[in-house]
């Protein structure tokens, strides 16, 4: 049995990663394993949303044992970014859940998620300069467009670990929740989520998603306006406008 949960409820999934004897710390083969279970999870079209949960920690980066000994070539042989990049863009929208530790690697991996909700007493941060290396998997990309290249360098450059709340300053996370509550938090959002129109939601994360990697922002409009303009070719959007209109609730059918 490998190291990687996936339990489904009511249209969410939640992914975990189970091994706490090293804080859920990611070796190559825990990751690819996680690219494996969600490349199977993508023909589940029951399954409208995704939470990145693991029990105490979330993740205390990449397994430190298993690189250290790496050279170059091992080094790209060892890095996440193939899985990571197709996990950011999963086609339904991800939330990581983060409590305890989210380091490196692990502060990676929910960088890779549309959402961040912590604990209080979750710790963050890219500790990589401290061994000598860098976030490389995707953090020096990822971060500075989420917090802006200012507070990404500041921590990138110090290493420093965060806490939540400092991190929700930042713009690193979300939200802060009590503790006992991270996982419950991400499944209310992740089912409001999967109430909403599931066509129109897929198609707006991939919206975004392109609209922030594009050049100009008429690059960014023009694709949206034709990416929402098929909506109204699907059942899902003439059912919840008339359902609007009808004055009752929506019943999606995902097409
Ligand atoms: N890799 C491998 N093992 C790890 C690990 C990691 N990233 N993080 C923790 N562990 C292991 C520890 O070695 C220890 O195992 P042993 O009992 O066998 O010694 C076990 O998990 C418990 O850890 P600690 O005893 O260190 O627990 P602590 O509470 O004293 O400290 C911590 C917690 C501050 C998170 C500390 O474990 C730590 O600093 N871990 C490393 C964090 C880090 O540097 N992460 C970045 C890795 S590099 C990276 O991710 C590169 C990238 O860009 C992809």
């Amino acid at each position: 049995m490998g190291f990687v949960r996936l339990v489904k409820e009511d249209h969410i999934a939640i992914l975990s990663v189970d091994r706490p004897e090293a804080l859920n710390a990611l070796s190559r083969e825990i990751v690819d394993e996680m690219g494996e279970v969600l490349d199977e999870l993508k023909k589940d079209s029951s399954i409208y949303c995704l939470i990145f949960h693991s029990e105490k920690n979330f993740a205390a980066g990449a397994d430190i044992k298993r690189m250290a000994d790496c050279d170059e070539e091992g080094a790209k042989a060892f890095c996440f970014s193939p899985v990571y990049d197709g996990i950011a863009e999963y086609p339904i929208p991800t939330i990581a859940a983060i409590e305890g530790y989210a380091l490196g690697g692990g502060m990676e991996l929910a960088l890779t998620a549309d959402i961040r909700i912590a604990g209080e007493s979750a710790r963050m941060g890219f500790p990589e300069v401290t061994l000598g290396i860098f976030p490389g998997a995707g953090g020096t990309i990822r971060a500075p467009r989420l917090i802006g290249p200012s507070f990404a360098k500041e921590l990138i450059f110090s290493g420093e670990k965060i806490s939540a709340a400092r991190a929700l300053e930042m713009g690193l996370v979300n939200r802060v929740v009590p503790d006992d509550s991270v996982l419950e938090e991400a499944k209310k959002l992740a089912s409001k989520i999967a109430r909403r129109g599931p066509v129109a939601v897929r198609m707006v994360k991939d919206v975004i998603n392109r609209g922030l990697e594009m050049a100009t922002v008429r690059e960014g409009t023009a694709y949206e306006a034709s990416q929402w303009a098929k909506l109204f070719n699907t059942y899902d959007q003439k059912e919840g406008m008339h359902a609007f209109m009808e004055k009752r609730k929506p019943v999606y059918e995902n097409r």
